[in-house]
């Protein structure tokens, strides 16, 4: 048997603990089963947390040849359909198996229908020469409903259906799922020697079987946790702090007089942009988020998860102070912020690690808004918008401004509500000394698909996107 984990258990170099194992997690299921999407989200979540991963999506592979087929092309009959998509598959899997073999990645997602065992078993064969291990991921779901809503949501944007009646691709693309449907075997007992996790109607009952190392039970729990009913995540800061006002980081100070204002207005700024929706409240450990949240009319939890960023030895400086007693930490921190760890305290990287946990509880959950940090803020917000860790912690988060995101199928729409409150700004450019100054009141902003409106030069600032790979192109049936 070739081999497929090895055993010594590692970090991948950066902290996140890995084993030394490639894995590549092959999508099983019927078209319009949210497959896509659910590989965009484990890319960005891995890419998050450092794990390099990519989506080899098979249906783009299948576009080079057939860029816009009738639904006639995926009868099994058809014998030059058939011989298209399955050369589509050869060269996804060629090309994912040199990817690995180049040291470019840990987790491969090979996105396709799968929807055969003969298919499988033919991945399975390929992975196991490679030295590969593998998860099947399925998705089924037989609620018609859905199934038509998510035709309408995703498949008609798809490049397939490029300029056609949308009535028609709809049912052309309910033609396409009926062909598959006559072929489509679900994973069962004559699979039971291969790593799988099913995940019945949106995850409603989940099947696992034979996961065999850490990283699959990582992927897995993800997966568990995802759920797809409507909702948005609201974030603030806390209002402004009196070390704000100093130009002090960290510590643990009262909210200043304009940061009371904000507290007050807060519940006004929630109610614009939440209607009468029920919220969670999570904040800090930290004072100056519990007094910010304080007026909320919603359940309250803190958590220590939220605190700020750790400043070790430079808690309660100012950045001219960090500069003037710390020159040579002042300026590797500019050179890599990301990874850049305080004497005694934490990096951005750190941070990540310890909101991971926020950010599964997050998935699970329905309307939570999280009034924290600066630095906390931006990691959260790097895992919605998926921003690279060279650009998150440079991003201007101003005090007093309300951010509303929601995730849909391919993105996550950015909304902004400043409450019109003055402010210090405590955003430093990378480089540049500490100056704080008022932050200048700006009026209610929508950003959606990542177009500040009335925000300007807001660094940092990346197009919205759920995962890495997700191009919203929909379908990917070979
Ligand atoms: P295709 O095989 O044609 O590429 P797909 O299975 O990849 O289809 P997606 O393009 O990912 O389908 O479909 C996205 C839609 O599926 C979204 O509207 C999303 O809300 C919905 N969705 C997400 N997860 C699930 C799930 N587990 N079951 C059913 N629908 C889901
Ligand atoms: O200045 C406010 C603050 O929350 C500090 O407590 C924290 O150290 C800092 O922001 C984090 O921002 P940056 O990483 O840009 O220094």
């Amino acid at each position: 048997m070739p081999q497929t984990t090895r055993p010594n258990r590692k970090t991948n170099g950066r902290g996140v603990q890995t084993e030394d194992t490639r894995i590549c997690v092959v999508m099983v299921g019927l078209p319009a089963r949210g497959k896509s999407l659910i590989a965009s989200k484990v890319v960005r979540y891995l890419g998050w947390l450092s794990i390099p991963a990519k989506t080899f999506n098979v249906g783009q592979y299948r576009r080079t040849n057939t860029p816009t087929p009738t639904a006639d092309f995926f009868d099994t009959s058809n014998a030059e359909g058939e011989r298209l998509r399955r050369a589509a598959a050869e060269a996804a899997v060629n090309d994912m198996i040199q990817w690995f073999d180049d040291g470019q990645g840990l987790i491969a997602i090979l996105d396709a229908t799968n929807s055969t065992k003969a298919r499988r078993r033919w991945i399975q064969n390929r992975c196991d020469e490679a030295g590969i291990a593998t998860l099947f991921v399925e998705s089924k779901c037989d609620d018609e409903e859905l199934v038509m809503s998510n035709i309408k949501e995703v498949k008609l944007t798809s490049p397939d259906y490029k300029g056609q009646d949308p009535e028609l691709a709809a049912q052309d693309f309910r033609n396409r799922i009926t062909h598959y449907e006559k072929v489509y075997e679900t994973m069962d007992e004559d699979e039971t020697d291969l790593t799988y996790c099913k995940l019945i109607d949106v995850g409603h009952q989940v099947i696992i079987n034979r996961l065999r190392d850490y990283l699959q039970s990582r992927v897995v729990y993800y997966l568990m946790n995802l759920h797809i009913k409507p909702r948005a995540i609201w974030l603030s800061r806390h209002g402004e702090s009196n070390f704000n006002l100093e130009g002090k980081i960290g510590g643990d100070a009262d909210i200043s007089e304009r940061g009371e204002l904000y507290a007050r207005k807060l519940p006004e700024l929630v109610r614009e942009s939440a209607g009468d929706t029920q919220l969670t409240v999570w904040t800090s450990t930290l004072k100056r988020t519990m007094q910010t949240a304080r007026f909320l009319p919603f359940e309250k939890l803190s958590w220590k998860a939220l605190d700020e960023l750790d400043s070790g030895v430079c808690d309660g400086l100012t950045y001219a102070d960090i500069e003037a007693q710390y020159p040579a930490d002042f300026r590797a921190r500019d050179e890599d912020k990301y990874n850049y760890r305080y004497l005694g305290g934490e990096s951005y990287r750190d941070v990540v690690i310890r909101l991971e946990p926020i950010i599964m509880e997050l998935e699970r959950s329905e309307n939570i808004i999280i009034v924290t940090h600066q630095a906390v803020l931006r990691c959260i917000y790097a895992y919605f918008m998926g921003s690279s860790q060279e650009k998150s912690p440079w991003m201007e988060v101003p005090l007093h401004t309300l951010i509303k995101l929601t995730p849909r199928a391919y993105g996550t729409v950015e909304e902004r509500f400043s409450a019109n409150i003055p402010a210090v700004s405590t955003w430093r450019g990378k480089g540049s000394s500490a100056k704080h100054q008022d932050t200048p009141s700006q009026s209610s902003t929508d950003l959606v698909d990542g177009a500040p409106a009335a925000i300007p030069d807001i660094p940092g600032k990346e197009p919205v996107g759920l995962g890495l790979d997700g191009t919203g192109e929909g379908s990917k049936t070979a």
